[in-house]
C-alpha cells in the first residue's frame, strides 16, 4: 500500500463518523510514534489524508514547531526554485536516514478535517516535512528521492557521524526561514 497513489476523500466520506474516527487514530498513533507527520497508507489505509504537528519533537528536535494540522486531499505547489539537502528518516522505513532534496518554499491546497477549504504557505523545514507526508500520498518513500546512497545511514550511525554537521546546516536553514509558519484558513465558499 505504501507504494500505491491513495485515493482522494469525497466531502461526505470526510464527514462520516467512521473517516473522523480514523483521524482521530491517525493523529493519536502520529504523537505515540514521534512522527512529524503521518499519511493515511503509512496506517494501512490507501486515502488522500496526512496530519503533521510538530511541538518539541524528540525525533527531530531541530525541526520548528508546527501547529497540528490535517489535510485531506492536498495539493503541493512548489514555490521558487530554493532547495536544500536535508536528512529525511521514516516510521514505515525502520532505521534508516538519508539526504533528500526539497524545495525551500511550498504552498498546500487542501480540505481540512472538516472540509473546509486550508491553504498553507511554509518555507524550510516545514516544507520539507510536507512533501515527505505528501509524497506518501503519492507511494513515493524518502528513499526513492535519496539521489546519493552513500548518504544512507542507521539512526545510531546519524548520531555518530553526521548529526553535528547536520544540526549545523540545519541553524542556517531555521535562521533563514524562521520557526512556526503561518496557517491560513480560507473559508469554505
Ligand atoms: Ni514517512
Amino acid at each position: 500500500m505504501l507504494r500505491e497513489p491513495a485515493r482522494q476523500v469525497t466531502p461526505t466520506e470526510l464527514a462520516s463518523a467512521e473517516m473522523q474516527a480514523f483521524i482521530e487514530d491517525l493523529v493519536e498513533t502520529m504523537h505515540a510514534a514521534n512522527g512529524a507527520g503521518l499519511a493515511a497508507p503509512q496506517v494501512g489505509r490507501s486515502v488522500a489524508i496526512a496530519a503533521v504537528h510538530v511541538q518539541a519533537n524528540p525525533r527531530y528536535p531541530y525541526k520548528p514547531d508546527f501547529p497540528l494540522t490535517v489535510f485531506v486531499n492536498p495539493t503541493l505547489t512548489v514555490v521558487g526554485d530554493e532547495t536544500a539537502s536535508l536528512y529525511e528518516g521514516c516510521l514505515s522505513v525502520p532505521d534508516l536516514r538519508g539526504r533528500v532534496l526539497r524545495s525551500m518554499h511550498v504552498r498546500v491546497d487542501a480540505l481540512d478535517r472538516h472540509g473546509a477549504q486550508l491553504t498553507v504557505e511554509t518555507r524550510g523545514l516545514t516544507a520539507g516535512t510536507f512533501q515527505h507526508e505528501f509524497d506518501h500520498l503519492e507511494g513515493k518513500l524518502f528513499l526513492d528521492r535519496v539521489t546519493d546512497p552513500a548518504t544512507l545511514t542507521t539512526w545510531s550511525n546519524f548520531a555518530r557521524f553526521h548529526e553535528a554537521d547536520f544540526l549545523r546546516e540545519v541553524e542556517v536553514i531555521n535562521r533563514r526561514h524562521g520557526g512556526v509558519q503561518g496557517v491560513r484558513l480560507v473559508p469554505a465558499t
